[in-house]
């Protein structure tokens, strides 16, 4: 095992403190610093750690170089009875996200169904985190968002869309809900980077060279796959309109690159559709339905190779129980440099959205 690759087991409080202070260094106010942090935890407690503590270095350089409005002054905008904008004026991007459900329920609660667009913000990290609240509020719900170019288009051997995640979420009557979270690339960048760093090769189904060609070297990546080929590139189509297009932001090649331009706004798109399942059905009656689900799901028999059947969302969940109790592996650079002075590495000025 590498130096890079040595973890140390941290409390949740504990890390979500050290992200929380070292974010109000590089110059985000407390608020913002800490949904932020709360949301880079609730990531590395659900084992998705490729949108946790890892990405508090790139927070900081682009918060201490401008690239994100530290005090954004936010224009709520209601466009009818149930659609709305939140345009964050380019503030932290979970932040500005995490404020803006406040209005979707508002919307929701009132007309049934409800579609808000968060505009101008900079990365919102794990989806599932926003799905959750208003799966606890009692709605179910979509939420989408806009990543930079990275994924070739199917037959393509050029970049055009993000990785564009999709997430859902449902209430439930026992437990936390029910939510699924993907991108809509086959592979998260997190996984080539991870091969990268163990000196292992990647399956030829993940990504594409310069060429277009399929590769299984995760240092010659160049563009990733949609997942299901054709299907997949609809479907990042769908986020992109849906999330970005759609409220006049910019869409496809021309969404902002991560790693570029640190000391400007992203102006980035975030969607929410959000939906009361009583004014179909009633509440009652529909957890008792995903109750069945659940119990049905957890029922069928397993195919080889597999221990049992788990609903979407349920891995999440029994990691985060069990990171509660036991804390959570974290790579040990990462750790020391939460604990370090040092604000950032000027690690990622101007780098291309394959960066280290
Ligand atoms: P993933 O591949 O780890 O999981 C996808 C879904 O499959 C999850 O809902 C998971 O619960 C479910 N799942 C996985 N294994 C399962 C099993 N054995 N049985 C049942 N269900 C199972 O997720 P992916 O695609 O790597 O995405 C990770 C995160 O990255 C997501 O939270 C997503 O929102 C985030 N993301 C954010 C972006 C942004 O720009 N803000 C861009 C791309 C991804």
């Amino acid at each position: 095992m590498t130096d890079k690759n040595k973890t140390v087991k941290i409390q949740a409080s504990r890390l979500q403190e050290l992200i929380k202070n070292k974010l109000m260094t590089a110059g985000l106010p407390e608020d913002s610093a800490l949904e932020t942090a709360k949301h880079l935890t609730y990531a590395d407690l659900s084992d998705i750690h490729s949108h946790g503590a890892v990405r508090v270095a790139y927070y900081a350089e682009r918060i201490a170089k401008g690239g994100v409005t530290k005090e954004p002054k936010i224009t709520y905008t209601k466009t009818g009875p149930a659609t709305a904008t939140f345009d964050g004026d380019n503030g932290q991007g979970h932040y500005v996200a995490n404020l803006a459900l406040e209005k979707v329920i508002d919307l929701v609660k009132e007309n049934g169904i409800a579609m808000l667009g968060v505009t101008h913000v900079s990365h919102t990290g794990m989806l599932a985190y926003y799905v959750e609240k208003l799966a606890e509020a009692g709605y179910v719900s979509l939420s989408m968002t806009q990543s930079d170019p990275m994924v070739v288009p199917f037959g393509g051997s050029e970049n055009y869309f993000g990785t564009n995640p999709i997430a859902f979420g449902a209430p439930r009557k026992n437990g936390r809900p029910i939510f699924f979270d993907m991108a809509t690339t086959v592979q998260a960048w997190g996984k080539v980077l991870d091969a990268r760093s163990k000196g292992e090769s990647i399956p030829d189904t993940w990504a594409v060279d310069a060429t277009g060609e399929p590769t299984t070297d995760p240092h010659k990546v160049a563009g990733l796959l949609p997942i299901a080929g054709p299907k997949g590139y609809g479907l990042m189509m769908i986020v992109d309109i849906l999330s970005g297009m759609l409220f006049g932001l910019p869409f496809g090649k021309s969404v902002s690159s991560m790693y570029k331009d640190l000391d400007k706004g992203r102006n980035l798109g975030h969607v929410y559709i959000a939906i009361d399942p009583a004014r179909f059905t009633s509440l009652d009656q529909f957890t008792a339905n995903i109750e069945q689900m659940v119990e049905e799901l957890h029922a069928i028999k397993p195919a080889e190779g597999f221990d049992q059947v788990y609903y979407p969302g349920e891995l999440a969940i029994l990691s985060t129980e069990r990171n509660l109790e036991q804390g959570i592996d974290i790579p040990k650079h990462i750790i020391d440099y939460l604990e370090s002075d040092t604000i950032h590495f000027d690690q990622y000025g101007n780098k291309d959205a394959f960066a280290e």
